[in-house]
Protein backbone atom coordinates (compact mmCIF):
# COMPACT_ATOMS: atom_id res chain seq x y z
CA UNK A 1 0.00 0.00 0.00
CA UNK A 2 1.16 3.61 -0.70
CA UNK A 3 1.87 5.63 2.07
CA UNK A 4 2.67 9.36 0.75
CA UNK A 5 4.26 11.87 2.68
CA UNK A 6 4.96 15.98 1.59
CA UNK A 7 8.19 17.40 2.39
CA UNK A 8 6.74 21.60 3.06
CA UNK A 9 9.54 24.08 2.22
CA UNK A 10 9.65 27.79 2.86
CA UNK A 11 5.99 29.38 3.48
CA UNK A 12 4.86 26.01 3.44
CA UNK A 13 5.45 25.06 7.33
CA UNK A 14 1.95 24.09 7.85
CA UNK A 15 -0.74 22.42 5.39
CA UNK A 16 -4.52 24.11 5.25
CA UNK A 17 -6.62 21.34 4.01
CA UNK A 18 -4.78 18.93 6.14
CA UNK A 19 -7.04 17.46 9.07
CA UNK A 20 -4.59 16.71 11.57
CA UNK A 21 -4.32 13.20 13.28
CA UNK A 22 -1.42 13.03 15.43
CA UNK A 23 1.78 13.94 15.87
CA UNK A 24 5.19 11.93 15.77
CA UNK A 25 8.36 12.25 16.73
CA UNK A 26 10.21 9.55 14.58
CA UNK A 27 14.57 9.43 16.45
CA UNK A 28 16.78 7.85 13.81
CA UNK A 29 20.70 7.01 13.67
CA UNK A 30 21.41 10.48 11.96
CA UNK A 31 19.37 12.72 15.18
CA UNK A 32 15.83 13.63 14.82
CA UNK A 33 14.07 15.71 11.35
CA UNK A 34 13.07 18.84 11.42
CA UNK A 35 9.99 18.59 13.57
CA UNK A 36 7.68 15.92 14.28
CA UNK A 37 6.05 14.37 11.64
CA UNK A 38 2.69 15.20 11.21
CA UNK A 39 0.00 12.08 10.12
CA UNK A 40 -3.16 13.57 8.87
CA UNK A 41 -5.61 13.56 5.89
CA UNK A 42 -5.69 15.46 2.94
CA UNK A 43 -8.72 15.31 0.58
CA UNK A 44 -9.64 12.06 1.97
CA UNK A 45 -6.42 10.22 1.87
CA UNK A 46 -4.07 9.53 4.56
CA UNK A 47 -0.81 11.69 4.08
CA UNK A 48 2.53 12.51 6.43
CA UNK A 49 3.10 16.05 6.86
CA UNK A 50 6.84 17.36 7.40
CA UNK A 51 8.25 20.68 7.71
CA UNK A 52 11.67 20.51 5.99
CA UNK A 53 12.42 24.08 7.92
CA UNK A 54 11.39 23.41 11.17
CA UNK A 55 7.55 24.00 12.47
CA UNK A 56 8.92 27.57 12.81
CA UNK A 57 11.03 27.96 10.04
CA UNK A 58 14.20 27.82 11.65
CA UNK A 59 16.64 25.39 9.98
CA UNK A 60 18.48 26.95 7.26
CA UNK A 61 18.85 24.71 4.20
CA UNK A 62 22.36 24.27 4.68
CA UNK A 63 21.92 22.81 8.28
CA UNK A 64 18.41 20.40 7.35
CA UNK A 65 19.48 17.30 8.53
CA UNK A 66 18.09 15.59 5.59
CA UNK A 67 19.40 11.98 6.46
CA UNK A 68 17.16 12.20 9.32
CA UNK A 69 14.06 13.57 7.58
CA UNK A 70 14.06 10.88 5.00
CA UNK A 71 15.42 8.25 7.26
CA UNK A 72 12.47 8.93 9.35
CA UNK A 73 9.70 8.86 6.40
CA UNK A 74 11.24 5.51 5.80
CA UNK A 75 11.07 4.26 8.85
CA UNK A 76 7.21 4.85 8.96
CA UNK A 77 7.09 3.25 6.24
CA UNK A 78 6.74 6.14 3.53
CA UNK A 79 6.96 4.72 0.08
CA UNK A 80 6.54 8.25 -1.90
CA UNK A 81 6.59 11.74 -1.30
CA UNK A 82 6.54 14.90 -2.57
CA UNK A 83 8.99 17.45 -2.08
CA UNK A 84 7.75 21.27 -2.29
CA UNK A 85 10.72 23.98 -2.80
CA UNK A 86 10.37 28.09 -3.38
CA UNK A 87 12.82 28.76 -5.55
CA UNK A 88 13.96 31.47 -8.18
CA UNK A 89 13.53 31.68 -11.70
CA UNK A 90 16.21 31.82 -14.01
CA UNK A 91 14.59 31.21 -17.44
CA UNK A 92 12.54 33.89 -19.33
CA UNK A 93 9.45 31.30 -18.66
CA UNK A 94 10.10 30.99 -14.93
CA UNK A 95 8.15 34.21 -13.63
CA UNK A 96 7.44 34.80 -10.63
CA UNK A 97 4.33 32.24 -9.33
CA UNK A 98 5.04 29.89 -12.04
CA UNK A 99 4.43 26.15 -10.79
CA UNK A 100 7.85 23.84 -12.21
CA UNK A 101 7.65 20.67 -11.68
CA UNK A 102 11.08 19.78 -12.33
CA UNK A 103 12.84 16.48 -14.32
CA UNK A 104 16.18 17.28 -13.45
CA UNK A 105 19.06 18.52 -11.10
CA UNK A 106 22.42 20.39 -11.14
CA UNK A 107 23.80 19.85 -7.79
CA UNK A 108 26.01 22.85 -6.59
CA UNK A 109 25.78 21.86 -2.74
CA UNK A 110 29.01 20.79 -0.99
CA UNK A 111 29.41 19.84 2.61
CA UNK A 112 26.22 18.31 3.22
CA UNK A 113 25.99 14.73 4.63
CA UNK A 114 24.54 13.46 1.45
CA UNK A 115 24.79 9.49 1.49
CA UNK A 116 23.17 6.96 3.88
CA UNK A 117 26.41 5.10 2.74
CA UNK A 118 28.87 6.19 5.42
CA UNK A 119 31.35 3.12 5.77
CA UNK A 120 29.23 1.30 8.14
CA UNK A 121 26.71 -0.80 6.07
CA UNK A 122 27.89 -3.79 4.74
CA UNK A 123 27.91 -3.04 1.02
CA UNK A 124 27.22 0.15 -1.01
CA UNK A 125 25.53 1.20 -3.93
CA UNK A 126 26.29 3.65 -7.05
CA UNK A 127 22.54 4.45 -6.95
CA UNK A 128 20.99 5.14 -10.59
CA UNK A 129 20.18 8.89 -10.41
CA UNK A 130 19.89 9.37 -14.56
CA UNK A 131 16.10 10.56 -14.46
CA UNK A 132 16.28 12.04 -10.57
CA UNK A 133 12.42 11.87 -9.98
CA UNK A 134 10.47 8.94 -9.39
CA UNK A 135 8.01 8.81 -12.49
CA UNK A 136 5.57 7.69 -10.53
CA UNK A 137 4.92 10.86 -8.80
CA UNK A 138 6.51 13.29 -11.37
CA UNK A 139 3.45 12.09 -13.64
CA UNK A 140 0.80 12.76 -10.99
CA UNK A 141 2.23 15.46 -10.06
CA UNK A 142 1.63 16.56 -13.71
CA UNK A 143 -1.82 15.30 -13.92
CA UNK A 144 -2.77 16.68 -11.19
CA UNK A 145 -1.93 20.10 -12.03
CA UNK A 146 -3.85 18.95 -15.28
CA UNK A 147 -6.75 18.05 -13.71
CA UNK A 148 -6.65 21.35 -11.11
CA UNK A 149 -6.19 23.59 -14.08
CA UNK A 150 -3.38 24.80 -12.98
CA UNK A 151 -0.63 26.45 -14.92
CA UNK A 152 2.46 24.81 -14.82
CA UNK A 153 5.40 24.36 -16.48
CA UNK A 154 6.17 20.82 -16.92
CA UNK A 155 9.82 20.37 -16.74
CA UNK A 156 13.09 22.00 -15.57
CA UNK A 157 16.65 21.82 -14.49
CA UNK A 158 16.81 22.45 -10.27
CA UNK A 159 20.05 24.16 -9.86
CA UNK A 160 20.37 23.23 -5.76
CA UNK A 161 22.95 25.72 -4.47
CA UNK A 162 24.30 25.79 -0.97
CA UNK A 163 22.87 29.11 0.63
CA UNK A 164 21.81 30.35 2.83
CA UNK A 165 22.86 33.46 0.47
CA UNK A 166 21.54 33.86 -2.86
CA UNK A 167 23.49 33.76 -5.93
CA UNK A 168 25.24 36.49 -7.78
CA UNK A 169 24.38 37.28 -10.90
CA UNK A 170 27.41 36.07 -12.01
CA UNK A 171 26.56 32.28 -10.85
CA UNK A 172 22.81 32.77 -12.12
CA UNK A 173 24.69 33.26 -15.92
CA UNK A 174 26.56 30.01 -15.12
CA UNK A 175 23.60 28.11 -13.94
CA UNK A 176 21.95 29.01 -17.05
CA UNK A 177 25.08 28.36 -19.01
CA UNK A 178 24.92 24.89 -17.53
CA UNK A 179 21.14 24.35 -18.11
CA UNK A 180 19.71 25.12 -14.78
CA UNK A 181 15.76 26.83 -15.24
CA UNK A 182 15.33 27.11 -11.58
CA UNK A 183 17.36 27.93 -8.68
CA UNK A 184 17.01 26.66 -4.86
CA UNK A 185 18.72 25.07 -1.85
CA UNK A 186 17.45 22.45 -0.67
CA UNK A 187 16.36 19.59 -3.73
CA UNK A 188 19.67 18.03 -3.14
CA UNK A 189 20.79 15.45 -1.17
CA UNK A 190 17.09 15.12 -0.23
CA UNK A 191 16.20 13.83 -3.43
CA UNK A 192 19.06 11.18 -3.79
CA UNK A 193 18.75 10.14 -0.48
CA UNK A 194 15.35 9.19 -1.24
CA UNK A 195 16.62 7.64 -3.90
CA UNK A 196 18.93 5.37 -1.97
CA UNK A 197 15.67 4.77 0.26
CA UNK A 198 13.74 3.24 -2.32
CA UNK A 199 11.63 6.26 -1.60
CA UNK A 200 9.48 7.60 -4.97
CA UNK A 201 10.28 10.91 -4.51
CA UNK A 202 9.07 14.24 -6.90
CA UNK A 203 9.50 17.80 -6.48
CA UNK A 204 6.64 20.75 -6.99
CA UNK A 205 8.25 23.96 -7.10
CA UNK A 206 6.84 27.34 -6.75
CA UNK A 207 9.04 30.41 -8.17
CA UNK A 208 9.18 33.34 -5.85
CA UNK A 209 11.55 35.20 -7.09
CA UNK A 210 13.60 36.13 -10.58
CA UNK A 211 16.88 34.78 -9.73
CA UNK A 212 19.68 37.43 -8.94
CA UNK A 213 20.58 39.60 -12.43
CA UNK A 214 17.11 38.69 -13.52
CA UNK A 215 15.18 41.47 -12.32
CA UNK A 216 15.72 45.16 -12.83
CA UNK A 217 14.86 46.06 -9.23
CA UNK A 218 16.44 43.20 -7.93
CA UNK A 219 15.74 40.45 -5.09
CA UNK A 220 12.73 41.88 -2.63
CA UNK A 221 12.37 39.82 0.60
CA UNK A 222 8.81 41.44 0.53
CA UNK A 223 7.88 40.38 -3.18
CA UNK A 224 8.88 36.69 -2.23
CA UNK A 225 6.84 36.31 0.79
CA UNK A 226 3.94 38.10 -1.39
CA UNK A 227 4.88 35.23 -4.18
CA UNK A 228 4.61 32.77 -1.41
CA UNK A 229 1.37 33.50 -0.71
CA UNK A 230 -0.15 34.25 -4.17
CA UNK A 231 1.58 30.29 -4.99
CA UNK A 232 0.52 28.27 -1.90
CA UNK A 233 -3.50 28.12 -2.62
CA UNK A 234 -2.46 26.60 -6.39
CA UNK A 235 0.45 24.32 -5.19
CA UNK A 236 -2.25 23.19 -2.66
CA UNK A 237 -4.68 22.26 -5.53
CA UNK A 238 -2.14 20.33 -7.22
CA UNK A 239 -1.37 18.27 -3.59
CA UNK A 240 -4.98 17.50 -2.98
CA UNK A 241 -5.54 16.35 -6.70
CA UNK A 242 -2.24 14.44 -6.50
CA UNK A 243 -2.64 12.32 -2.77
CA UNK A 244 -6.43 11.54 -3.71
CA UNK A 245 -5.63 9.67 -7.43
CA UNK A 246 -3.76 7.69 -5.35
CA UNK A 247 -0.26 6.21 -6.10
CA UNK A 248 0.66 2.66 -7.30
N1 LIG B 1 18.14 31.32 -5.14
C1 LIG B 1 18.29 30.25 -4.36
N2 LIG B 1 17.30 29.76 -3.62
C2 LIG B 1 16.11 30.37 -3.68
C3 LIG B 1 15.90 31.50 -4.48
C4 LIG B 1 16.97 32.00 -5.26
O1 LIG B 1 16.86 33.01 -5.98
N3 LIG B 1 14.61 31.86 -4.29
C5 LIG B 1 14.07 30.97 -3.43
N4 LIG B 1 14.98 30.07 -3.05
Amino acid sequence: MAKIAIIGGTGVTSMPGLTVHHREMVKTPYGAPSCPLIHGELNGVDVIFLARHGRRHTIPPHLVNYRANIQALHEIGVTHTIALAAVGGITDDCVDQAIVIPDQIIDYTYGRAHTFHSGTRDKFEHIDVTEPYASSVRERLLAAAEKAGVAHIPNGVYGVTQGPRLETAAEIVRMERDGCTIVGMTGMPETSLARELGIDYACCAMVVNRAAGKSVNGISFSDIEANVRGSVANVQRVLAEAVSTGFS
